[in-house]
């Protein structure tokens, strides 16, 4: 090589080594949108958390739901609940579902999309089928649940302060890297409440201080389900709890387990349970063991074992 090949050839290698990077850039630009935008809530796209909540404000908003498909994927996929109204800060659980309608496995990816774009800033995702490639068998067809909350700081950015109806917007396109693909079977088992992994809950997070036959350091909670709260026999309440004046429905206990100071400021209950898919599956289990006549039963034990035909 003479010295001007040479300079040629650097020349050449130099350019070849740019054209390289901006296709790889190119290539990878839906990812590193995709990951820039989840980053910043940049572009109406969602910010995630991990297990945030917020204080519930008297405010409400209705968020509706868009689902789309890209051309060339044969999924069916539709949200299975209209418009729902939340308060701002309020955890909601929606689900979508979605269907497989190929012969084959496959692969997709949900992009998701706020609108007005700004509100993308406070609406907050803590479980969603949108951050991991999802793969569905030939013909499955899934529940997805999704939590969410707005935050209620919406209400005091005036950028979004008039703002009371938001859209969330998914699209389902083909995966760019199948063999990342997890499962979409996995949440459809979320889908429905579970009282048998709720007992399982109650042991661990719950016994030490609640039984459902006796007061501890907690109050009995047998029969809490529909009861009015602070009304468990000779159970020394804390004031806030004794005049809170609601009764445990599902909403209230939900509520109470996702962070009881917040729910009635003054309560003596030190304990969260920041997962909604656990908080569910505690009340199913505390619903479950409300309903049946138990509490009765155990006031006079030998009568109900005979009756039931002996010691089981
Ligand atoms: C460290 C102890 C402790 C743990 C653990 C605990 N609690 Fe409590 N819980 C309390 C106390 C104390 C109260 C009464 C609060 C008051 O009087 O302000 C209470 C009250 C309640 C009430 C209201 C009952 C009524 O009669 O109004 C419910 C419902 C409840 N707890 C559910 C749960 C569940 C479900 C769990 C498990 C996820 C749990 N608690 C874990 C201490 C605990």
């Amino acid at each position: 090589m003479t010295p001007a090949e040479r300079k040629n050839a650097i020349v050449l290698g130099g350019v070849i080594a740019i054209i390289a990077l901006m296709l790889s850039i190119v290539a990878y630009s839906p990812t590193l949108y995709r990951w820039f935008c989840s980053a910043t809530g940049y572009g109406g796209t969602t910010v995630r958390v991990a297990a945030d909540h917020a204080k519930i404000s008297k405010r409400e908003v209705t968020v509706s739901f868009d689902t789309n498909v890209a051309p060339g994927l044969p999924w069916r996929f539709a949200p299975e609940q209209g418009p729902v109204k939340v308060h701002l800060g309020q955890q909601k659980l929606v689900f979508f579902s979605a269907q497989n309608m190929s012969n084959h496995a496959i692969v997709a990816h949900a992009t998701y999309n706020v609108t007005p774009q700004r509100s993308g800033l406070y609406f907050k995702k803590i479980q969603c089928f949108c951050f991991n490639e999802e793969r569905l068998e030939a013909h499955q067809k899934v529940d997805m649940p999704v939590v969410f909350f707005v935050d209620p700081k919406l209400a005091s950015d005036p950028t979004t302060a008039a703002v009371h109806d938001i859209t969330l917007s998914y699209t389902f396109f083909r995966s760019v890297v199948p063999q990342q693909g997890k499962e979409l079977s996995r949440l459809d088992a979320e889908a429905t409440p579970d009282p048998a992994r709720g007992e399982t809950l109650f042991t661990q997070q719950c016994s030490a201080c609640h039984s459902l036959t006796e007061n501890k350091i907690g109050p009995m909670l047998g029969g809490v389900f529909g009861r009015k709260a602070g009304t468990a026999k000779g159970y020394d309440y804390s004031p806030a709890l004794q005049k809170a004046g609601l009764n445990w429905t599902a909403k209230n206990l939900d509520q109470w387990l996702l962070d009881p100071h917040v729910f009635i400021p003054g309560v003596r209950m030190p304990v969260r349970v920041p997962d909604p898919f656990q908080r569910r599956d505690l009340i199913a289990w505390l619903e479950q063991e409300s309903r049946r006549p138990a509490q009765a039963s155990l006031q006079k034990p030998p009568a109900t074992i005979a009756e039931r035909g002996g010691g089981k």
